[in-house]
Protein backbone atom coordinates (compact mmCIF):
# COMPACT_ATOMS: atom_id res chain seq x y z
CA UNK A 1 0.00 0.00 0.00
CA UNK A 2 2.85 1.87 0.79
CA UNK A 3 5.06 1.06 -1.82
CA UNK A 4 2.10 1.69 -3.98
CA UNK A 5 1.74 5.55 -2.94
CA UNK A 6 4.94 6.48 -3.63
CA UNK A 7 5.31 5.26 -6.76
CA UNK A 8 2.42 6.96 -8.19
CA UNK A 9 3.62 10.19 -5.75
CA UNK A 10 7.01 9.33 -8.15
CA UNK A 11 5.11 9.25 -11.60
CA UNK A 12 3.63 12.82 -10.11
CA UNK A 13 6.92 14.56 -10.07
CA UNK A 14 10.78 14.36 -8.62
CA UNK A 15 10.23 16.52 -6.22
CA UNK A 16 7.55 14.95 -3.96
CA UNK A 17 9.22 11.89 -4.40
CA UNK A 18 12.46 13.60 -2.56
CA UNK A 19 10.50 14.95 -0.12
CA UNK A 20 9.20 11.63 0.92
CA UNK A 21 12.70 10.27 1.18
CA UNK A 22 13.34 12.77 3.69
CA UNK A 23 10.12 12.25 5.85
CA UNK A 24 11.44 8.27 6.02
CA UNK A 25 15.04 9.30 6.71
CA UNK A 26 13.45 11.62 9.32
CA UNK A 27 11.31 8.74 10.63
CA UNK A 28 14.23 6.79 11.36
CA UNK A 29 15.09 5.15 7.97
CA UNK A 30 13.58 1.63 9.31
CA UNK A 31 11.10 0.52 6.93
CA UNK A 32 8.47 -1.58 8.01
CA UNK A 33 4.60 -2.22 7.03
CA UNK A 34 2.92 -0.75 10.01
CA UNK A 35 -0.02 -3.01 10.45
CA UNK A 36 -0.41 -6.84 9.29
CA UNK A 37 -2.54 -9.55 9.45
CA UNK A 38 -1.65 -12.90 10.40
CA UNK A 39 -3.60 -15.99 10.02
CA UNK A 40 -4.10 -17.75 13.46
CA UNK A 41 -2.01 -21.33 13.46
CA UNK A 42 -0.04 -20.18 10.60
CA UNK A 43 3.68 -19.16 10.15
CA UNK A 44 4.00 -16.01 9.70
CA UNK A 45 6.66 -13.54 8.78
CA UNK A 46 7.34 -9.97 9.63
CA UNK A 47 10.67 -7.83 7.77
CA UNK A 48 12.43 -4.41 8.70
CA UNK A 49 15.05 -3.21 5.92
CA UNK A 50 16.93 -0.09 6.99
CA UNK A 51 18.35 2.83 4.79
CA UNK A 52 22.62 2.07 5.35
CA UNK A 53 24.55 5.45 4.48
CA UNK A 54 28.39 5.20 3.24
CA UNK A 55 30.62 4.20 6.21
CA UNK A 56 27.97 2.96 7.89
CA UNK A 57 27.88 -0.86 9.08
CA UNK A 58 24.94 -2.88 10.94
CA UNK A 59 26.81 -4.43 13.84
CA UNK A 60 23.50 -6.15 15.54
CA UNK A 61 19.65 -6.68 14.70
CA UNK A 62 17.50 -6.80 17.70
CA UNK A 63 13.87 -7.82 17.67
CA UNK A 64 11.61 -6.66 20.52
CA UNK A 65 8.13 -8.79 21.27
CA UNK A 66 4.54 -7.41 21.73
CA UNK A 67 6.12 -7.04 25.62
CA UNK A 68 9.25 -5.75 24.34
CA UNK A 69 11.11 -8.46 25.35
CA UNK A 70 13.86 -9.51 23.44
CA UNK A 71 12.22 -11.93 20.81
CA UNK A 72 16.01 -13.03 18.61
CA UNK A 73 18.63 -11.05 18.05
CA UNK A 74 21.81 -11.78 16.18
CA UNK A 75 25.24 -10.70 14.77
CA UNK A 76 24.35 -10.09 10.73
CA UNK A 77 26.44 -12.93 8.76
CA UNK A 78 27.53 -14.93 11.68
CA UNK A 79 25.14 -17.89 11.41
CA UNK A 80 25.58 -19.11 14.92
CA UNK A 81 24.64 -15.71 16.57
CA UNK A 82 21.52 -16.11 16.44
CA UNK A 83 19.40 -16.44 20.00
CA UNK A 84 15.84 -15.82 21.15
CA UNK A 85 12.86 -17.41 21.56
CA UNK A 86 11.40 -20.77 20.90
CA UNK A 87 8.73 -19.64 18.67
CA UNK A 88 10.01 -17.78 16.52
CA UNK A 89 13.18 -18.09 13.85
CA UNK A 90 15.03 -16.18 11.79
CA UNK A 91 14.18 -16.41 8.54
CA UNK A 92 16.22 -15.59 4.90
CA UNK A 93 16.17 -11.69 4.04
CA UNK A 94 17.79 -9.33 1.54
CA UNK A 95 20.67 -7.65 2.60
CA UNK A 96 20.27 -4.38 5.07
CA UNK A 97 16.85 -5.95 5.83
CA UNK A 98 16.07 -8.62 8.63
CA UNK A 99 13.28 -10.90 8.18
CA UNK A 100 11.84 -13.46 11.44
CA UNK A 101 9.41 -15.74 11.26
CA UNK A 102 6.54 -16.93 13.73
CA UNK A 103 6.53 -20.94 13.46
CA UNK A 104 2.79 -20.74 14.90
CA UNK A 105 0.95 -17.76 15.19
CA UNK A 106 -1.62 -17.49 18.42
CA UNK A 107 -3.18 -15.31 19.81
CA UNK A 108 -1.03 -13.88 22.27
CA UNK A 109 0.96 -12.90 19.44
CA UNK A 110 -0.84 -9.80 19.16
CA UNK A 111 0.53 -6.63 19.08
CA UNK A 112 3.66 -4.22 18.18
CA UNK A 113 7.06 -5.83 17.06
CA UNK A 114 10.12 -3.74 17.34
CA UNK A 115 13.06 -4.28 14.67
CA UNK A 116 16.06 -2.21 15.96
CA UNK A 117 19.07 -2.07 13.60
CA UNK A 118 22.44 -1.01 15.74
CA UNK A 119 24.66 0.81 13.27
CA UNK A 120 28.05 1.84 13.72
CA UNK A 121 28.72 4.95 13.92
CA UNK A 122 25.62 6.24 13.51
CA UNK A 123 23.75 4.21 16.69
CA UNK A 124 20.21 2.27 16.88
CA UNK A 125 18.02 2.81 14.36
CA UNK A 126 14.20 1.27 14.88
CA UNK A 127 10.86 0.35 12.59
CA UNK A 128 7.85 -1.03 14.09
CA UNK A 129 4.74 -4.10 12.80
CA UNK A 130 1.94 -4.31 14.40
CA UNK A 131 0.26 -7.82 14.14
CA UNK A 132 -3.12 -8.53 14.18
CA UNK A 133 -4.00 -12.31 14.63
CA UNK A 134 -7.31 -13.20 12.05
CA UNK A 135 -9.10 -16.23 11.83
CA UNK A 136 -11.82 -17.70 9.69
CA UNK A 137 -14.97 -19.46 10.90
CA UNK A 138 -15.20 -23.25 9.47
CA UNK A 139 -18.53 -24.97 9.10
CA UNK A 140 -19.17 -28.72 8.49
CA UNK A 141 -19.81 -29.17 4.15
CA UNK A 142 -23.66 -29.60 3.68
CA UNK A 143 -25.06 -32.72 5.58
CA UNK A 144 -27.82 -35.36 5.47
CA UNK A 145 -29.89 -36.38 8.22
CA UNK A 146 -32.36 -39.13 8.56
CA UNK A 147 -35.75 -38.39 9.79
CA UNK A 148 -36.57 -39.30 13.12
CA UNK A 149 -32.39 -39.47 14.01
CA UNK A 150 -29.48 -37.39 14.71
CA UNK A 151 -27.90 -34.62 13.42
CA UNK A 152 -24.79 -32.88 14.16
CA UNK A 153 -23.52 -29.27 13.01
CA UNK A 154 -20.14 -28.05 13.72
CA UNK A 155 -19.14 -24.64 13.58
CA UNK A 156 -15.58 -23.21 14.80
CA UNK A 157 -13.11 -19.73 14.84
CA UNK A 158 -9.77 -19.97 15.78
CA UNK A 159 -9.69 -17.63 18.13
CA UNK A 160 -12.08 -18.50 20.81
CA UNK A 161 -9.88 -15.41 23.23
CA UNK A 162 -11.73 -12.96 20.96
CA UNK A 163 -15.45 -14.49 20.90
CA UNK A 164 -18.31 -12.82 22.56
CA UNK A 165 -20.93 -15.15 21.70
CA UNK A 166 -22.29 -17.45 19.10
CA UNK A 167 -25.43 -17.80 17.26
CA UNK A 168 -27.06 -20.37 15.07
CA UNK A 169 -29.58 -19.14 12.95
CA UNK A 170 -31.86 -21.67 10.75
CA UNK A 171 -33.09 -20.52 7.38
CA UNK A 172 -35.46 -22.85 5.75
CA UNK A 173 -35.97 -23.44 1.69
CA UNK A 174 -38.63 -20.94 1.82
CA UNK A 175 -36.47 -18.58 3.10
CA UNK A 176 -38.00 -17.76 6.44
CA UNK A 177 -34.80 -17.51 9.25
CA UNK A 178 -35.41 -18.00 12.73
CA UNK A 179 -32.89 -18.00 15.74
CA UNK A 180 -32.14 -21.36 16.86
CA UNK A 181 -29.39 -21.35 19.83
CA UNK A 182 -26.96 -18.73 21.22
CA UNK A 183 -24.11 -19.18 23.52
CA UNK A 184 -22.08 -16.52 24.99
CA UNK A 185 -19.09 -16.13 26.87
CA UNK A 186 -19.84 -16.85 31.32
CA UNK A 187 -23.54 -18.51 30.64
CA UNK A 188 -25.09 -21.62 29.54
CA UNK A 189 -25.84 -22.40 25.96
CA UNK A 190 -29.66 -21.36 25.41
CA UNK A 191 -31.93 -22.78 22.70
CA UNK A 192 -35.37 -20.77 21.78
CA UNK A 193 -38.79 -22.27 22.69
CA UNK A 194 -39.49 -23.82 19.87
CA UNK A 195 -36.52 -26.21 19.74
CA UNK A 196 -36.53 -27.05 23.30
CA UNK A 197 -35.96 -30.49 24.30
CA UNK A 198 -34.45 -31.66 20.93
CA UNK A 199 -32.18 -28.92 20.02
CA UNK A 200 -28.90 -29.39 22.20
CA UNK A 201 -25.61 -26.29 21.94
CA UNK A 202 -22.25 -27.16 22.82
CA UNK A 203 -20.88 -24.91 25.98
CA UNK A 204 -17.79 -23.60 23.51
CA UNK A 205 -16.79 -20.97 21.85
CA UNK A 206 -14.15 -22.25 20.00
CA UNK A 207 -15.58 -25.47 18.99
CA UNK A 208 -19.94 -25.40 18.39
CA UNK A 209 -21.92 -28.10 17.89
CA UNK A 210 -25.61 -28.29 17.55
CA UNK A 211 -27.29 -31.75 17.59
CA UNK A 212 -30.78 -32.01 16.72
CA UNK A 213 -32.47 -35.40 17.89
CA UNK A 214 -34.92 -36.18 16.99
CA UNK A 215 -34.56 -34.52 12.90
CA UNK A 216 -37.73 -33.48 12.16
CA UNK A 217 -38.88 -32.50 8.01
CA UNK A 218 -38.95 -29.03 9.21
CA UNK A 219 -35.29 -28.89 10.15
CA UNK A 220 -33.98 -29.51 6.49
CA UNK A 221 -32.41 -25.94 5.42
CA UNK A 222 -29.31 -23.75 5.71
CA UNK A 223 -27.70 -22.87 9.36
CA UNK A 224 -25.52 -20.13 9.57
CA UNK A 225 -23.64 -19.75 12.52
CA UNK A 226 -22.72 -16.50 13.59
CA UNK A 227 -19.35 -15.11 16.33
CA UNK A 228 -19.43 -12.16 17.49
CA UNK A 229 -15.92 -10.70 18.14
CA UNK A 230 -13.82 -8.43 18.85
CA UNK A 231 -12.61 -6.35 17.25
CA UNK A 232 -13.15 -7.68 14.27
CA UNK A 233 -17.37 -7.90 14.46
CA UNK A 234 -19.55 -10.35 12.94
CA UNK A 235 -18.08 -13.32 10.75
CA UNK A 236 -20.66 -16.25 9.85
CA UNK A 237 -19.99 -19.55 7.68
CA UNK A 238 -23.38 -21.83 6.56
CA UNK A 239 -24.34 -25.55 6.26
CA UNK A 240 -26.68 -26.88 4.58
CA UNK A 241 -29.04 -29.93 5.95
CA UNK A 242 -31.26 -32.09 3.68
CA UNK A 243 -34.10 -33.94 5.87
CA UNK A 244 -34.42 -38.01 4.33
CA UNK A 245 -36.88 -40.22 5.00
CA UNK A 246 -36.19 -43.94 4.14
CA UNK A 247 -38.94 -45.77 2.12
CA UNK A 248 -40.70 -48.91 3.63
CA UNK A 249 -41.82 -50.38 0.82
CA UNK A 250 -44.48 -52.62 0.07
CA UNK A 251 -45.89 -54.66 -2.47
CA UNK A 252 -49.80 -55.94 -2.76
CA UNK A 253 -51.49 -57.16 -5.90
CA UNK A 254 -54.49 -58.65 -7.19
CA UNK A 255 -56.07 -60.86 -10.27
CA UNK A 256 -57.80 -58.10 -12.58
CA UNK A 257 -58.54 -60.73 -15.21
CA UNK A 258 -58.41 -64.32 -14.71
CA UNK A 259 -54.18 -65.39 -15.73
CA UNK A 260 -53.61 -61.85 -15.13
CA UNK A 261 -52.13 -60.00 -11.42
CA UNK A 262 -51.55 -56.17 -11.13
CA UNK A 263 -48.92 -55.95 -8.80
CA UNK A 264 -48.15 -52.68 -6.83
CA UNK A 265 -44.95 -51.72 -5.30
CA UNK A 266 -45.40 -47.97 -3.05
CA UNK A 267 -42.93 -46.08 -1.49
CA UNK A 268 -43.20 -43.27 0.60
CA UNK A 269 -40.24 -40.92 1.05
CA UNK A 270 -38.00 -37.86 0.96
CA UNK A 271 -36.81 -37.54 -2.13
CA UNK A 272 -39.35 -39.64 -3.68
CA UNK A 273 -37.83 -43.26 -4.62
CA UNK A 274 -37.02 -44.74 -7.71
CA UNK A 275 -38.90 -47.79 -8.06
CA UNK A 276 -38.06 -50.39 -10.75
CA UNK A 277 -38.81 -54.21 -11.23
CA UNK A 278 -36.35 -57.10 -11.77
CA UNK A 279 -38.59 -58.56 -14.67
CA UNK A 280 -39.46 -55.67 -16.60
CA UNK A 281 -37.87 -57.30 -20.01
CA UNK A 282 -39.25 -60.41 -19.58
CA UNK A 283 -42.11 -60.83 -21.88
CA UNK A 284 -45.02 -62.05 -20.06
CA UNK A 285 -45.23 -58.44 -18.22
CA UNK A 286 -48.10 -56.83 -20.05
CA UNK A 287 -46.36 -53.31 -20.46
CA UNK A 288 -43.43 -51.55 -18.82
CA UNK A 289 -44.59 -50.55 -15.44
CA UNK A 290 -46.90 -47.46 -14.63
CA UNK A 291 -45.42 -44.95 -11.80
CA UNK A 292 -47.20 -42.67 -10.00
CA UNK A 293 -46.24 -39.70 -7.65
CA UNK A 294 -48.14 -38.70 -5.10
CA UNK A 295 -46.43 -35.41 -2.74
CA UNK A 296 -48.40 -35.68 0.79
CA UNK A 297 -48.73 -32.87 2.94
CA UNK A 298 -45.76 -33.69 5.07
CA UNK A 299 -42.88 -33.31 2.31
CA UNK A 300 -42.96 -36.67 1.96
CA UNK A 301 -43.65 -38.85 -1.29
CA UNK A 302 -45.93 -41.69 -2.07
CA UNK A 303 -44.88 -43.31 -5.38
CA UNK A 304 -46.85 -46.23 -6.77
CA UNK A 305 -45.49 -48.45 -9.41
CA UNK A 306 -47.76 -50.92 -11.09
CA UNK A 307 -46.95 -54.03 -12.88
CA UNK A 308 -48.93 -56.06 -14.48
CA UNK A 309 -48.10 -59.38 -15.62
CA UNK A 310 -49.14 -62.96 -16.39
CA UNK A 311 -49.64 -65.08 -13.29
CA UNK A 312 -47.46 -67.86 -14.51
CA UNK A 313 -44.72 -65.42 -14.09
CA UNK A 314 -44.84 -65.65 -10.51
CA UNK A 315 -44.91 -69.66 -10.87
CA UNK A 316 -41.58 -69.51 -12.69
CA UNK A 317 -39.49 -66.94 -11.71
CA UNK A 318 -38.93 -64.65 -8.63
CA UNK A 319 -40.31 -61.36 -9.05
CA UNK A 320 -39.07 -58.36 -7.33
CA UNK A 321 -39.60 -54.51 -6.93
CA UNK A 322 -36.49 -52.84 -6.27
CA UNK A 323 -36.51 -49.31 -4.31
CA UNK A 324 -33.55 -46.70 -5.02
CA UNK A 325 -33.17 -43.82 -2.45
CA UNK A 326 -30.42 -41.53 -1.84
CA UNK A 327 -30.50 -42.60 1.78
CA UNK A 328 -30.08 -46.31 1.31
CA UNK A 329 -26.41 -47.76 0.54
CA UNK A 330 -28.16 -50.37 -1.15
CA UNK A 331 -31.54 -50.91 -2.70
CA UNK A 332 -34.35 -52.52 -0.53
CA UNK A 333 -36.08 -55.93 -2.75
CA UNK A 334 -39.43 -56.92 -1.48
CA UNK A 335 -40.26 -60.13 -3.12
CA UNK A 336 -43.60 -60.84 -4.78
CA UNK A 337 -43.14 -64.75 -4.32
CA UNK A 338 -42.54 -64.76 -0.80
CA UNK A 339 -45.71 -63.57 0.34
CA UNK A 340 -47.30 -65.96 -1.94
CA UNK A 341 -44.83 -68.70 -0.26
CA UNK A 342 -45.47 -67.31 3.08
CA UNK A 343 -49.74 -67.31 2.52
CA UNK A 344 -49.50 -70.73 1.19
CA UNK A 345 -47.07 -71.85 4.40
CA UNK A 346 -49.00 -70.26 6.75
CA UNK A 347 -52.48 -72.50 5.06
CA UNK A 348 -50.15 -75.45 5.15
CA UNK A 349 -49.52 -75.39 8.71
CA UNK A 350 -53.26 -74.07 9.94
CA UNK A 351 -54.18 -77.10 8.28
CA UNK A 352 -51.77 -79.44 10.13
CA UNK A 353 -52.51 -77.98 13.39
CA UNK A 354 -56.34 -78.17 12.83
CA UNK A 355 -55.87 -81.68 11.76
CA UNK A 356 -53.60 -82.63 14.24
CA UNK A 357 -56.10 -81.51 17.07
CA UNK A 358 -59.34 -83.11 15.39
CA UNK A 359 -57.62 -86.12 15.33
CA UNK A 360 -56.44 -86.05 18.85
CA UNK A 361 -60.18 -84.69 20.17
CA UNK A 362 -60.65 -88.18 18.14
CA UNK A 363 -58.75 -90.37 20.09
CA UNK A 364 -59.81 -88.80 23.05
CA UNK A 365 -63.69 -89.64 22.54
CA UNK A 366 -62.73 -93.24 21.52
CA UNK A 367 -60.42 -94.03 24.55
CA UNK A 368 -63.58 -92.14 27.12
CA UNK A 369 -65.89 -94.57 25.07
CA UNK A 370 -64.06 -97.40 25.06
CA UNK A 371 -63.60 -97.57 28.74
CA UNK A 372 -66.99 -96.58 29.95
CA UNK A 373 -67.73 -99.71 27.73
CA UNK A 374 -65.52 -101.75 29.54
CA UNK A 375 -67.28 -100.53 33.25
C1 LIG B 1 7.23 -0.88 24.40
O1 LIG B 1 7.99 0.27 24.15
C2 LIG B 1 7.32 1.31 23.48
C3 LIG B 1 8.31 2.47 23.31
O2 LIG B 1 9.48 2.02 22.79
C4 LIG B 1 6.13 1.78 24.30
O3 LIG B 1 5.38 2.75 23.59
C5 LIG B 1 5.22 0.60 24.57
O4 LIG B 1 4.15 0.96 25.40
C6 LIG B 1 6.00 -0.54 25.21
N1 LIG B 1 5.17 -1.66 25.36
C7 LIG B 1 5.09 -2.42 26.47
C8 LIG B 1 4.11 -3.59 26.40
O5 LIG B 1 5.77 -2.21 27.44
C1 LIG C 1 -24.80 -26.55 0.34
O1 LIG C 1 -26.16 -26.52 0.00
C2 LIG C 1 -26.61 -25.26 -0.45
C3 LIG C 1 -28.12 -25.33 -0.65
O2 LIG C 1 -28.57 -26.60 -0.87
C4 LIG C 1 -25.89 -24.87 -1.73
O3 LIG C 1 -26.31 -23.60 -2.16
C5 LIG C 1 -24.40 -24.85 -1.45
O4 LIG C 1 -23.69 -24.61 -2.64
C6 LIG C 1 -23.94 -26.17 -0.87
N1 LIG C 1 -22.56 -26.06 -0.47
C7 LIG C 1 -21.64 -26.99 -0.76
C8 LIG C 1 -20.28 -26.74 -0.29
O5 LIG C 1 -21.94 -28.01 -1.37
C1 LIG D 1 -52.58 -50.04 -7.27
O1 LIG D 1 -52.66 -48.63 -7.14
C2 LIG D 1 -53.71 -48.03 -7.84
C3 LIG D 1 -53.61 -46.55 -7.61
O2 LIG D 1 -52.48 -46.04 -8.17
C4 LIG D 1 -55.04 -48.57 -7.36
O3 LIG D 1 -56.07 -48.02 -8.13
C5 LIG D 1 -55.05 -50.08 -7.50
O4 LIG D 1 -56.25 -50.60 -6.95
C6 LIG D 1 -53.87 -50.68 -6.75
N1 LIG D 1 -53.80 -52.08 -6.94
C7 LIG D 1 -53.50 -52.96 -5.98
C8 LIG D 1 -53.39 -54.38 -6.34
O5 LIG D 1 -53.28 -52.57 -4.81
C1 LIG E 1 -41.33 -65.46 -24.47
O1 LIG E 1 -39.95 -65.70 -24.69
C2 LIG E 1 -39.55 -67.04 -24.66
C3 LIG E 1 -38.06 -67.12 -24.81
O2 LIG E 1 -37.47 -66.28 -23.92
C4 LIG E 1 -40.25 -67.81 -25.80
O3 LIG E 1 -39.91 -69.18 -25.73
C5 LIG E 1 -41.75 -67.62 -25.64
O4 LIG E 1 -42.41 -68.20 -26.75
C6 LIG E 1 -42.13 -66.13 -25.56
N1 LIG E 1 -43.55 -66.01 -25.27
C7 LIG E 1 -44.35 -65.16 -25.91
C8 LIG E 1 -45.77 -65.16 -25.48
O5 LIG E 1 -43.94 -64.38 -26.75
Amino acid sequence: MKKMMSQASCRNGLQVCLLLLMVGRLQGRVTAPERLEAPVEKPFTLMCSVLRERGESLKQVRWLDVQNQTLLSYLPGQRDSVSGQQHVELASSPKDSSAITIRRVGFRDEGCYTCIFDMIPSGSKQGQICLTVTAQVTVDSNKTAVSGKKASLSCSYGLPEKVQQIIWRHTSAQGDSSQVASFAKRSDPMIEPPYQGRVWLSASLSDSQLTIQPVAIQDEGCYTCLYTTLPAGQKSSTVCLATYVLPKPQVSYKTTSPGVIEANCTSVSRPPAEIVWNVERDNRTMGPPVTTQLPQGDGTTLVISTLTVQSGLLKDVSVKCLVHHKGLESPIAVSMNTKIGTALTILISVTTVAALLVMSLCFCLWKCFLRKEAD
